[in-house]
């Protein structure tokens, strides 16, 4: 059966000090709680070591937000998936929509990091979400369709069955506003309908398909509640520890 997952996305928040505090607050708020999903928090690529080491001994997994679409050489200011991995990390977030809008990620671009990624044994966590203007046209299943499709669709289904996919409304990501629990059970649906319909029912019901977007403890409940909502990629509410670990027990 498929994973829940709650994962933190720290963006370019914290400094390296700050960051290994917050990690430490984490692992101090979560001990002794029973946890009915999997826990990560992503860091940026200079907080990795430390966060790691920080969190060892628990099950708390650590990923990168990013990681270059390049194998190694001359590519100055990345950081490869085989370094992410060395670090100890074990996931990588790809194709993040702020990523994909302020770095101009393509969906071939990401298609490489993808596989960057899976040969360095990393999960990815592949987002995808429509902005505001898609969805008020009614645009949003066909562009979430082609997100998956163009970055995704060329893995075995070896491959597929090690991918996350996190459903993230650009319209809802830091700004207070969420999609009701029945909007993200629509597109979730969905989303796992078109890899069905790709990869056949096994892989499908087994990827872990996460909310992003404004997730806190006061909605994560609802949210998680929903059949094909399996836990939730957490921006702001990520960076401090007590409403972390309240959306994590919203399970
Ligand atoms: P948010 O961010 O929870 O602050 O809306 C989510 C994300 O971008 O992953």
């Amino acid at each position: 059966m498929r994973k829940n997952i709650v994962a933190g996305n720290w963006k370019m928040n914290t400094t390296l000090q700050e960051g290994v505090a917050l990690a430490n607050e984490i692992k101090e708020a979560l001990n002794g709680v029973e946890t009915k999903c999997d826990v990560v928090i992503a860091t940026p690529f200079t907080h990795l070591v430390s966060v790691v080491a920080a969190v060892e001994g628990t099950s708390i997994g650590v990923g990168a937000e990013n990681c270059a679409d390049k194998t190694e050489g001359a590519f100055t200011g990345e950081v490869s998936a085989k370094m992410v991995a060395s670090t100890g990390a074990q996931y990588v977030i790809l194709g993040h929509s702020e990523r994909r809008a302020y770095y101009h990620e393509t969906p071939e671009v990401l298609k490489e990091k993808v596989l960057l990624a899976l040969e360095n044994n990393l999960t990815p966590i592949f987002c995808v979400g429509e902005v505001l203007a898609e969805r008020e046209a009614g645009e949003h299943f066909n562009v979430v369709a082609a997100q998956v499709k163009e970055s995704l669709f060329n893995l075995t289904a070896d491959e597929f069955s090690k991918i996350v996919i996190a459903y993230e409304p650009v319209w809802a990501i830091g700004t207070g506003k969420t999609a009701t629990a029945d909007q993200a059970q629509e597109i979730h649906a969905f989303i796992r309908q078109t890899i069905a319909e790709k990869y056949g029912n096994e892989v499908a019901d087994n990827t872990s398909i996460l909310y992003g977007g404004s997730c806190k403890p006061s909605n994560a409940g609802e949210l998680f509640a929903k059949p094909d909502v399996d836990g939730g990629l957490i921006g702001g509410a990520a960076l401090k520890a007590d409403s972390f670990l309240g959306i994590i027990t919203a399970f």
